[in-house]
């Protein structure tokens, strides 16, 4: 199969990513995230072509993409607290975990009663739901078990040859992947973002807890150990092992295995993941990463250098 790539903002791109939906297969689009792997959310066969173009295991659920908060409602239970956070985040960088109405197909949820929703900012995935019309099902647009993708060109070093085609629309502008937070049970963060748990706890008006890795079963597959991580093994702090690339906050000397970051919790998110790619195209063993403060602010960076530094 050849992967076209074509502009996010021109129509008749739109008009060839909705045929393609139509038929029950493949886009990859931008979000203000990181790039997804869109199917029809409503169709069995679209929604079979992710798992088997990302290699996922078929226990992994994916997340539904929908246009507003009334296109959530028709394939979930909408709760006052599922109101807050919509009105507060949506269009936005948060995926709520709420009770299905069970009308998708079973694969999209792993056969759980829950389903994860989310109404991305980035104009072209919001052209898209609106030409489309519908939900689309779309996890991160990577291999599974590899980086997330934050540009058109990170997409066909993850997937060409298995998307026909994918829709450019630049650089991902928050960088990591977006906040997960269930409300079925007391709302609970399951995937830290870019949007600290107060601003969360402020929307929801209650306190929010966090989901543990270990205990109970596997509420958010993409909590589960190693993940996000490139081939080179990844450190993080304590003294930068000889010939590893590295990647830091802020100024200083820098040559052709340094990476510089800036030095604030957005702009870091924003930049890690191709200064990740980068790195690792270097062909290091190790990729050194000098540790982030703390402060919850930096909470989904630090999570995702903790996973990506996981031993398999
Ligand atoms: O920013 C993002 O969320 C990106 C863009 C493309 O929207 N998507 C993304 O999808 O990161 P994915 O599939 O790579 O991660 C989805 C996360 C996983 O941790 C998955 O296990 C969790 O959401 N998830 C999906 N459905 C769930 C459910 N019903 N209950 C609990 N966790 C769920
Ligand atoms: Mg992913």
């Amino acid at each position: 199969m050849d992967t076209e790539v074509l502009r996010g903002d021109d129509p008749r791109s739109l008009v060839r990513a909705v045929e393609l939906l139509v038929r029950g297969s493949l886009v990859a689009f931008p979000t203000e995230t990181v790039y997804g792997l869109g199917a029809d959310a409503r169709s069995e066969r679209g929604v079979r072509a992710i798992f088997e173009a990302k290699g996922r295991p078929d226990t992994n659920p994916l997340i539904v993409h929908v246009r507003s908060l009334e296109a959530a409602r028709s394939i979930a239970y909408v709760s006052l607290r599922a109101e807050r956070l919509a009105e507060a985040f949506w269009p936005g960088p948060v995926t709520m975990v709420l009770e299905s109405r069970g009308v998708l197909p079973s694969l999209v949820t792993a056969g759980g009663p829950t389903v994860a929703l989310r109404c991305p900012r980035h104009p072209a995935a919001r052209a898209l739901l609106l030409a489309f019309g519908g939900p689309i099902a779309a996890p991160s647009a990577n291999r599974s078990g590899g980086i997330s993708p934050t540009s058109a060109e990170d997409v066909v070093t993850e997937l060409g040859g298995r998307v026909p085609l994918v829709l450019d629309g630049g650089p991902c502008a928050v960088g990591i992947e977006s906040t997960v937070i269930d409300l079925v049970g007391p709302s609970t963060i399951l995937r830290p973002g870019t949007i600290p748990a107060s601003e969360i706890a402020r929307a929801l008006e209650e306190p929010v807890g966090w989901g543990s890795e270990t205990a109970g079963p596997e509420r958010s597959p993409g909590r589960l150990g190693r993940h996000y991580a490139p081939t080179a093994s990844v450190v993080v702090g304590g003294t930068p092992p000889n010939g590893a690339a590295i990647l830091r906050r802020g100024g200083g000397e820098r040559n052709e295995r340094v990476f510089e970051l800036p030095d604030e919790p957005s702009g870091f998110a924003r930049e890690l993941y191709s200064a990740l790619r980068r790195a690792d195209r270097l062909g290091v063993d190790v990729i050194w990463i000098e540790p982030v403060p703390q402060g919850e602010a930096w909470d989904g960076v630090r999570d995702r250098l903790r996973r990506a530094s996981l031993r398999e």
